[in-house]
């Protein structure tokens, strides 16, 4: 058994589920290398500390330098911002840290170039955590496809819908709202609902080559939480693109915070020459799934509830019938990271693989800008 020293940065949601993750992962997946939660970072020395404590871990730092500096830690793990992945990610690979790094990759794919640069320099594992690409259902999605269920691939159509954001005074940066300032958050639902969307989209069918976008902020203006004072706001509140794939399918994507009655309404649909599937995040244990070669006489929508033990993940779980959730996602990303850093083959999303993300969010934001079709570059 080896031990591997993680440092988180940020103890918010992301923080909790990485912990969780980490906690968790080899009590149901077996496995040579095992994570110690050594030290939690946060800028709030005593929020720090009671989350160390809540947790486990063993210290904390309030400055990512001096996690980064220090020779205990193996893996520098960002839960923090958006506006803050590059430069840690890029330290933390100078100082030959393994790197994990939340969704997106970075605040524009400029800044994504750099950070893929930095990491493949230093030859070190990294990996980004886009975790619905490990929902059981959306892996039996990817496995169906690669075997060629579903034929040639006509549609992908996704959707990311929220409403917390339609009220004028929600306000923008700071705890919990740094999601309405661009400063921190890059853009609005683009980088942050339509990525995980993109991620899942370019994994299951392909690259996305070119895209026709329309973005709208809906509330122009919004106090800003440091100073009081009113601020123009700079992301988008709701970003739609239409789009093609690599091959030759058709991309339809929306992302919204203005969707009221829809607290994260993450679905997608993808229609084939034979088959056709959908997954929704509120029902993320099902996979429909219908298939044109069933006898017609039974032919129809499946619903398949993902529980046992050939499913994806599911061995090293409950018992059939019984279902697993959103956290478990963190568990799974975790257990194929480790494995891939003992073996050699590193799991995707790597730092690469999640660019790729990036470029598509670029040519989305300038496509609204121009009201122009535009070119996904290459990666
Ligand atoms: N994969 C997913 O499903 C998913 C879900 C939510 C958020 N995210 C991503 O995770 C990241 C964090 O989001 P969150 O929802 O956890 O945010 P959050 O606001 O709940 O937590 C952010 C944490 O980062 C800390 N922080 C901010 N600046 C810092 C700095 N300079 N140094 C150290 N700590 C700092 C904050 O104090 C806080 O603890 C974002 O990049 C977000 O896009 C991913």
């Amino acid at each position: 058994m080896k031990t591997l020293n993680v440092g988180m940065v940020g103890y918010g949601l992301m923080g909790r589920a990485h912990s969780n993750a980490f906690r968790k992962v080899r009590n149901f997946f077996p496995g040579e290398i095992h994570p110690v939660l050594k030290a939690v970072c946060g800028r709030d020395e005593a929020k720090v500390k009671a989350f160390a404590e809540t947790w486990g871990y063993e210290s904390t730092e309030t400055d990512w330098r001096a996690l980064i500096a220090r020779d205990d830690i193996d893996l520098i793990d960002i839960a923090a911002p958006n506006n803050v992945h590059g430069e840690i990610a890029m330290a933390a690979a100078k100082a030959g840290k393994i790197v994990m790094c939340e969704k997106p990759l970075a605040m524009n794919a400029g800044q994504g170039d750099a950070m893929v640069a930095a990491v493949e320099a230093a030859g070190v594992a990294n990996m980004v955590w886009y975790n619905y690409r490990r929902v059981p259902a959306v892996t039996l999605a990817k496995q169906l496809i690669d075997r060629g269920d579903l034929g040639k691939i006509f549609h992908y159509r996704a959707n990311f819908l929220q409403d917390w954001t339609i009220s004028a005074d929600v306000p923008q940066g700071g705890p919990g709202t740094w999601r309405l300032d661009a400063s921190v958050a890059g853009s609005g639902v683009t980088g942050d609902l339509l990525a995980h969307c993109i991620d899942t989209a370019q994994w299951l069918n392909g690259g996305i080559t070119s895209v026709t976008a329309t973005t709208e902020t809906f509330v122009k203006e919004r106090t800003d939480s440091a100073t009081g004072e009113k601020k123009e706001v700079k992301i988008d509140d709701a970003s739609m693109f239409m789009g093609r794939f690599e091959n030759g399918s058709l991309a339809l994507f929306e992302a919204t915070r203005y969707a009221r009655g829809h607290k994260a309404l993450y679905t997608l649909e993808i229609n084939g020459e034979h088959a056709s599937l959908k997954w929704d995040l509120h029902d993320l244990h099902r996979l429909q799934y219908f298939n044109h070669r069933d006898e017609s006489v039974l032919r129809g929508w499946r619903s398949i509830h993902l529980s046992d033990s050939d499913q994806p993940y599911m061995d090293k779980w409950w018992i059939p019938g019984v279902q697993i959730g959103f956290e478990h996602t963190f568990v799974h990303q975790v257990a194929d990271f480790l494995e891939g850093i003992a073996t050699g083959k590193p799991a995707a999303p790597t730092f690469r693989d999640a660019l790729k993300t990036d470029r598509v969010t670029d040519a989305v934001l300038a496509s609204a800008a121009s009201g122009q079709w535009t070119d996904v570059a290459s990666v």
